[in-house]
């Protein structure tokens, strides 16, 4: 009895996870007129964001520092941006986090500064250089996108844990 109900939470398990990968949201949104990329090429919308070079006592540290970027006069678009952060940049090197700046700039970092902030999507209002239908962040402000492998990757391993610990409270009364 006990195993079959153990058996039963994996089968259940397996199907939750694979629900999970085929659950992706493909419409964009729109503000301001500008469409604003749900996500592709690995790359999930997080969010518009405020640039930190201006805050006190970051001294013009950037609020996706420490990888590379890529300013594009003319040419820019979210798509350049997500191939560029996604390992065909200058370093070759995957991140986590892409971020489209003042219609022409893409940023690539590992982590987002706990000093940038999340605010309105209608704040990132400048059409990308190389796209006029698409939102590329605003004067100070970033449109975000974050790697769906980390984001599913965290949502996975919590869902796996909590398995996991039924599955060793179950087998634990098991062998009482
Ligand atoms: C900057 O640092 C100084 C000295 O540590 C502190 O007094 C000030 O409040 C800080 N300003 C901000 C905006 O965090
Ligand atoms: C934009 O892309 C075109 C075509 O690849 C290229 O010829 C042009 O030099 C680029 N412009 C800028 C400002 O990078
Ligand atoms: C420009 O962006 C729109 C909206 O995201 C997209 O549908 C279109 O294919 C893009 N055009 C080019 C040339 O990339």
């Amino acid at each position: 009895m006990k195993l079959l109900i153990l058996l039963l939470l994996s089968i259940l398990g397996l199907v939750v996870t694979a629900q999970d990968t085929t659950t992706t949201t493909t419409t964009n949104k729109q503000q301001n007129g500008l469409v604003i990329q749900t996500g592709a090429q690995g790359y999930t919308y997080h969010g518009c964001y405020t640039e930190t070079t201006n805050i006190a006592n970051t001294t013009g540290k950037r609020a996706l520092d420490g990888g590379i970027n890529s300013v594009q006069p003319d040419n820019m678009t979210v798509q350049k941006c997500w191939e560029f952060c996604g390992g065909k940049g200058s370093s070759g090197q995957t991140y986590k986090f892409a971020g489209l700046e003042y219609a022409r700039e893409c940023w690539c970092a590992q982590s987002l500064s706990g000093l940038s902030s999340k605010v309105a999507d209608s704040e990132c209002d400048l059409p990308c250089d190389g796209n006029s239908t698409q939102a590329c962040g605003g004067n100070l402000k970033l449109t975000v996108y974050i790697a769906s492998a980390a984001a599913n990757l965290a949502a996975r391993f919590s869902f796996v844990a909590s398995l996991g610990v039924i599955g060793v409270m179950v087998f634990g009364s098991v062998f009482e």
